[in-house]
């Protein structure tokens, strides 16, 4: 697999070894990689990790040689820096993902299954829910690197004549997630006593999936891969939608600080209001979530609280400069808070 030191990698990293994988980590160690993540795994594990670049041709070709499984989570993630910083996205994002295509298919045993996104849909007016087959209409750098490396697996499987599964997921929250993103950012600056950067009028509505949920639904999925070539997207959602304002006054009430640390700012640029999936076909397959939202954050906020060791306490080195950038006008600027 690829970007198993990453958040949604490394839970699953854990969960292969856990029912028996041999599991071989491929990952850059970027800035969202954290070694800490996987602290305990190996060396008495099935388990080797790899330093590299999933758009290695030479290496992802050798690694791919004789496995019988590819996972991709390799991958840029966070919108807010696809709009400070294309680029990088469609190297690690697109060229990665036809890098793996490569190897795949000179490789006929090894079946793909690659991590994309609800994003690809861009934002759905309720109440409509995404279906496997809605087209495509991205609205950030990253949601089109996205679209774009599934439109190379489906070209791939189409002209290659291989199967390969898309994982599109809504987003995922629990341990182990970097600070950039939404609930970690919050909650832990709610530890600090820091302002709450809630972009914009804070009622885009976001899918939350506990990342446990999420690891059960790749199991399922990998234990069920279809033959027939073609690309296979599997929409994995939760169902429980919630206005970022909400997610943000939950935190507050976890981390026992008051909702006046909520600091309305400028927006995300072409911020989607809200995204939705249709499940019902991985639902139909037995998969449907254990842990709803109050249980999971209620997890993920203790986790944080007691795991500052693992997520690295204070910002620091690049994410100290990556905050200033992100926020430092926006704070000094605050947006109006809502009636
Ligand atoms: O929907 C799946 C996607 O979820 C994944 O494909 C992405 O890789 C992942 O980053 C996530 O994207 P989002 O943009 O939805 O996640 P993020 O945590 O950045 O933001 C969640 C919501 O919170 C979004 O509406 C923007 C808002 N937000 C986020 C940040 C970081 C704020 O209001 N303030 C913030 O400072």
């Amino acid at each position: 697999m690829t970007g198993g030191c990453g958040f949604i990698g490394s839970h699953v990293v854990r969960s292969l070894l856990a029912a028996g994988w041999d599991v071989t980590n491929l990952d850059r160690l970027t800035y969202a990689s954290n070694p800490a993540n996987l602290a305990g795994v190996g060396p008495s594990a099935p388990y080797r990790f790899v330093e590299g670049d999933v758009c290695d041709a030479s290496l992802v070709g050798g690694l791919v040689e004789g496995m019988d499984l590819v996972l991709n989570f390799a991958a840029e993630t966070h919108v807010d820096r696809s709009l400070l910083d294309p680029g990088v996205f469609v190297r690690t994002d697109v060229e990665g993902v036809v890098c793996l295509l490569e190897a795949v298919r000179r490789n006929p045993g090894a079946a793909l299954v690659h991590m994309s996104t609800d994003e690809v849909f861009g934002s759905l007016v309720p109440p409509l829910e995404a279906a496997e087959d809605t087209p495509f209409n991205p609205s950030s750098p990253y949601s089109a690197s996205k679209a774009a490396a599934e439109l190379q697996v489906r070209a791939y499987t189409t002209a290659y004549g291989f199967p390969a599964t898309v994982i599109r997921c809504c987003n995922v929250y629990g341990s182990h997630q970097h600070l950039e993103k939404f609930i970690p950012l919050f909650t832990t600056r709610a530890f600090a006593g820091l302002p709450l950067p809630l972009y914009g009028d804070g009622q885009q509505e976001r899918e939350w999936l506990y990342v446990d949920d999420f690891v059960a639904a790749l199991h399922l999925i990998v234990a069920t891969l279809p033959a027939t070539p073609g690309v296979h997207a599997v929409h994995v959602g939760s169902g429980e939608r919630l206005p970022n304002r909400v997610v943000a006054e939950r935190i507050c009430a976890l981390a026992e600080r008051p909702t006046s640390l909520i600091a309305p700012v400028g927006d995300r640029p072409g911020h989607d209001r809200r995204y939705a999936l249709d499940s019902s076909g991985l639902r139909s397959r037995g998969w449907a979530p254990a842990v709803p939202f109050d249980e999971g954050i209620a997890r993920t906020v203790h986790w944080y609280a007691a795991n500052a060791a693992v997520w690295g306490g204070a910002a620091t080195g690049e994410f100290a400069a990556y905050l200033e950038r992100q926020y430092g006008a926006r704070l000094a600027v605050r947006g109006t808070p809502p009636a």
